[in-house]
């Protein structure tokens, strides 16, 4: 059954065909639009997507886990985005990962039922000298303890 947001997308959608196009250089546009309104790009706006482009609905998801700003699932409102790389986990992003995750009820890549927080990763965002570090939405965290991370999270609860 097609429910009425489904409907919705169907609308937008074809908008923003209207705007870009239909040729494979609006795929990328399109899915910015999508992912900007509601967050994510849902399957069935995926093949909505596809079938309007008349192309195969593995390659729009292939652009969309290519992509770290564009997901396929809802996200929380605070998106806490953890540095992995060298220089973060030699300074201790582990002991990071475990306090997240034991604090939030949630493991890297989920998001917690109410929708508040989603946990995810990121590459070096050039804070090297300041890790472990990490993002919530856009806002900057570095030097972070188990202990830090507790009293961050309560100014976002
Ligand atoms: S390695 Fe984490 S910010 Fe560069």
């Amino acid at each position: 059954m097609i429910e009425i947001k489904d409907n919705i997308l169907t609308q937008e959608i074809s908008e923003l065909i209207g705007k870009y196009g239909n040729g494979r250089e609006a795929l990328l546009p399109i899915l910015q639009q999508i992912q900007a309104k509601h967050g994510y790009v849902s399957e069935f706006a995926q093949q909505e997507i596809a079938n309007a482009l008349d192309i195969h609905p593995v390659e729009v998801y292939g652009v969309i886990t290519f992509y770290s700003f564009l997901g396929n699932k809802k996200k929380g409102r605070h998106i806490i985005r953890l540095c992995r790389t060298i220089s973060c986990d030699l300074a201790g992003k582990d002991a990071i990962i475990r306090t997240l995750e034991r604090e939030l009820g949630i493991k890297f890549g989920e998001t917690t039922k109410d929708e508040k927080f989603s946990l995810e990763f990121i590459n070096c965002m050039g804070m090297c000298d300041q890790g472990p570090a990490m993002m919530i939405n856009e806002q900057v965290f570095t030097q972070l303890t188990p202990h830090k991370i507790v009293d961050i999270l309560k100014n976002f609860r």
